[in-house]
């Protein structure tokens, strides 16, 4: 049993390594999905930069719609670029097979990946592009190594650079010196963060970050759209799922009542 235990344990923690991307520092990221204008132009970003590849095939556009607060006809005129009725699920028509052909693998449907990934680890991924002309495409990943996605936000972004990692401290943080208290390089470790090359790209890196971060959010709200803000109920500050939750418990007391109740009726006449 102790056996069965620790094994299910290391296997939480395996997968829990992998969803972070080995040991290569994730960015922070905060998600924040009450920012409705935000989660409104993340989805803008996906239909025009993802889903010639990626499709979203658990999500309908209605859903979008609805819980974005975009009225309909503006996600017909505006998000649905490939024709397709307001009630269809996201889907794309790019051939799999050929899309293995032309990117090593196939691009994967993202309605849950920010499940599978992690928030952070999503983040870190869309700004983790770096040059490296070793690469098919020109370009590698920082969490991702040899990825086969190619660097769709370049025009954005611009170009990172791979640097050294910085070393790390007994702390766990950044390991500085103690005079001039600058980061000190890990030798061991020549690509273990990128660096924006000045003057590249049509964004400074503080708004690509904004692209980014609203293009994330977009991302979490589709693996779990119950995790978007209903802030009617009671005046508190839940979201759909902790509101369906408050129901539940409260059904769970109501019920007991007379749970307890029928279950008296029915040892009353047991001696
Ligand atoms: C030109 C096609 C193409 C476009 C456009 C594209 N991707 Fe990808 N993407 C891929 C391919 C191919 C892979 C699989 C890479 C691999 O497994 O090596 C991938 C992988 C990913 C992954 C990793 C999935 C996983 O868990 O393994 C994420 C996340 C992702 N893409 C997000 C995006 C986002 C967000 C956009 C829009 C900004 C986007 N992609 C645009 C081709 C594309």
């Amino acid at each position: 049993m102790k056996k069965l235990i620790a094994s299910l344990f290391l296997s939480c923690l395996s997968a829990v390594s992998l969803a972070a991307g080995g040991n290569v520092p994730l960015l922070d990221f905060e998600s924040n999905l009450k920012d409705e204008a935000g989660l409104q132009r993340g989805a803008q970003v996906f239909m025009n930069y993802c889903m010639g590849c990626h499709s979203m095939k658990y999500m309908r556009y209605e859903r979008l719609s609805t819980d974005l607060g975009v009225p309909a006809d503006l996600v017909e005129q505006n998000l649905i670029l490939d024709g397709s009725k307001i009630g269809s699920l996201m889907t794309n028509s790019a051939p799999e097979s050929l899309q293995k052909k032309w990117f090593g693998a196939a691009p994967p449907d993202l309605t849950l990946v920010s499940r599978a990934r992690g928030d952070a680890w999503l983040y870190s991924y869309l700004k983790g592009f770096y040059t490296d002309p070793g690469r098919p495409y020109g370009y590698n990943n920082l969490v991702f190594k040899d990825v086969g996605m190619p660097n769709v936000l370049v025009n954005l972004q611009g170009d990172q650079t791979c640097e050294p990692g910085f070393a790390k401290a007994a702390n766990g943080g950044v390991k500085r010196d103690t005079i001039t208290y600058e980061p000190i390089e890990n030798p061991n470790d020549p690509c273990g963060r990128t660096a924006h090359v000045d003057g590249t790209g049509t964004l400074s890196p503080e708004e690509f970050d904004q692209v980014v971060t609203d293009l994330t959010n977009f991302l979490i709200y589709a693996g779990e759209p119950t995790k978007l803000y209903d802030r009617t109920f009671l005046g508190m500050e839940l979201n759909k799922r902790e509101v369906i939750g408050v129901y539940c418990l409260f059904f769970l007391v109501f019920f007991g009542v007379f749970a307890v109740l029928l279950n008296r009726e029915y040892w009353k006449d047991v001696h």
